[in-house]
């Protein structure tokens, strides 16, 4: 197929070239300091920022963790992550002696008060010594079954404050936000009673990645979508999040949540409810997610046969052999899943979601698939049966994008057809590149903006609508748990689910 490459022109405009103003000084405190997420994602996000002039004038990051260690092993440890993962390398030794000095660590037990007493001592020494008041960021990045435990632990040992301070306490929440409905709504109410809805972050960082933001403006800063973004034009829609890594090295954590826990739940259905959301009254927090809630609440449930014909879960071969993962597990590592949303903008119109691991390549992506032309002008079959239906891409990753799908006379005699693809890429058309999205929502809790996170009530109709899929898989075995080789598309099944609604899915890659 032929591209036509798509430039930006023009000067950037709207409140997104607003200068950057950088955020009240705080300190970050880091529960679960010694862990993969701190490694791997949170100090090069903290250290990018940092080299971005994006930080706080005044900013301090304490670890908390279990074990002893003394602060200086603590920063060698960091160094070697930043070493490993930072977005931009090498990293300047000059720039790290620097980062290094605003980094304390604190060892205390998760359970009981102590911990947090002691955290509470060392954080009123630091901001009193730096001037830094007293915002403080509690970032939960721990094995969920310790969540409840330290929020209500922060709350009774005195770190968070109410509203009658000027200063601001807030608590990011990492992912998984509960197990099923039930676990879902226990933590909700723990949150509730230690937090009001404005100090708490829920993270889902698909959020926080450029192109998924870039739908919303893609929607409602363009004319010529609005009005064909409905049932009257388009046929379907997919959204794939496809990953060619397999789950070697956490085997025991991902048997006890599978695909749907993993990524319907969250990243798979913000990503739905960004496409599918009416225009929101303005570009706040609480009017975006209000209409995002209003997605999640119009998903027809499924019962029954449902289950069965609309959705498709499957294992890939030698999955079981993984170190943590049970015998005879029927966990599930991918899934497809036909979603109809009962409102009067999408009724009849399939989403068609997948996600899996192991697959032939990483692809996350938003499909949208119009409708065939309702009459062949040119007369002759073999020329109408050449036009396929008009496809708009968004590309979340790789090679950020978005290609529109038309059909095109090629040039010389005769009427032959052909499909041409309207080509734009970010990095192309960007020079800047992009950040990674936990820098996006680290800055954008240290100013309190709550856009990009989920709300109580999103997150529990989230679960409200998968829960009884995921029970419903587990608790009756006759229902199929399909398999699929590692390094392929994953099941055939799956193709069949959108086969049946007369299309294919896009390919990977
Ligand atoms: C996490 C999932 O939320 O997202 C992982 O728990 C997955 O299983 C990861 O690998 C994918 O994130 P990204 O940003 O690489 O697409």
């Amino acid at each position: 197929m032929d591209a036509i490459r798509v430039v930006p022109t023009g000067e950037a405009q709207g409140s997104f070239q607003k200068k950057f103003k950088r955020p009240d000084p705080c300190v970050i405190v880091i529960f679960g300091a010694s862990g993969d997420l701190t490694r791997r994602k949170l100090i090069p996000s903290l250290f990018q920022l940092f080299v971005d002039g994006m930080l706080p004038e005044c900013f301090r990051i304490v670890g908390f963790a279990r074990s002893e260690l003394a602060p200086e092993s603590f920063r060698g440890k960091l160094k070697q992550s930043l070493v490993e993962f930072a977005r931009v390398k090498p990293i300047s030794e000059k720039l790290w002696d620097q980062f290094a000095e605003m980094i304390e660590y604190h060892q205390g037990e998760y359970g009981g008060l102590d911990g947090y007493r002691s955290l509470k001592d060392k954080l009123d020494a630091i901001q009193a010594k730096c001037g830094l008041g007293a915002n403080r960021l509690f970032y939960i990045a721990t094995p969920p079954s310790q969540y409840s435990e330290i929020i209500s632990n922060l709350k009774d040992g005195g770190l968070i404050y109410n509203g009658a301070y000027t200063e601001w306490s807030r608590v990011i929440i990492e992912k998984p936000f509960g197990h099923d409905l039930d676990s879902a709504r226990k933590l909700n109410a723990v949150v509730t009673g230690a937090l009001a809805e404005n100090q708490v972050y829920r993270i889902d960082h698909y959020l926080g990645k450029e192109t998924v933001q870039n739908i919303l403006v893609f929607r409602f800063a363009n004319t010529i979508f609005e009005p064909i973004w409905n049932r009257n034009h388009i046929d379907h829609v997919q959204i794939t999040a496809a990953e060619n890594i397999d789950v070697s090295g956490r085997g025991s954590f991902y048997d006890e949540a599978g695909v749907v826990r993993d990524f319907f739940q969250n990243h798979l259905f913000e990503i739905m409810s960004l496409v599918a959301m009416e225009q929101p009254v303005s570009f706040q927090a609480d009017p975006i997610r209000d209409e995002k809630v209003k997605i999640l609440r119009s998903l027809r449930p499924m019962f029954g046969d449902d289950l069965k014909n609309n959705v498709i879960l499957a294992q890939y071969d030698g999955y079981r052999d993984v170190e943590g993962v049970k015998p005879g597990s029927r966990t599930p590592t991918y899934a497809a899943m036909k979603v109809m949303i009962d409102n009067w903008r999408w009724q009849g119109v399939p989403f068609f979601l997948r996600a899996g691991k192991a697959l032939s390549s990483r692809v996350t992506e938003v499909s949208i698939h119009f409708k065939r032309i309702p009459f062949c002008l040119f007369g002759h079959d073999e020329v109408c049966q050449q036009l396929s239906p008009n496809v708009l891409n968004i590309r979340i990753q790789p090679d950020e994008g978005i290609r529109l799908k038309f059909g095109c006379k090629q040039p010389g005699e005769g009427m032959a057809v052909r499909d041409v693809i309207m080509d734009f890429s970010y990095s192309e058309a960007f020079e800047a590149s992009t950040p990674d999205a936990y820098e996006r929502l680290l800055v954008d809790a240290m100013k309190g903006e709550q856009t990009l996170f989920s709300r109580s009530d999103a997150v529990e109709h989230a679960w409200a609508y998968i829960t009884p899929v995921i029970k419903g898989y587990e608790e009756d075995e006759s229902l199929t748990i399909h398999s699929y080789d590692k390094g392929t598309d994953g099941p055939d099944a799956a193709a069949k689910l959108v086969f049946a609604s007369g299309s294919r899915w896009e390919p990977l890659g």
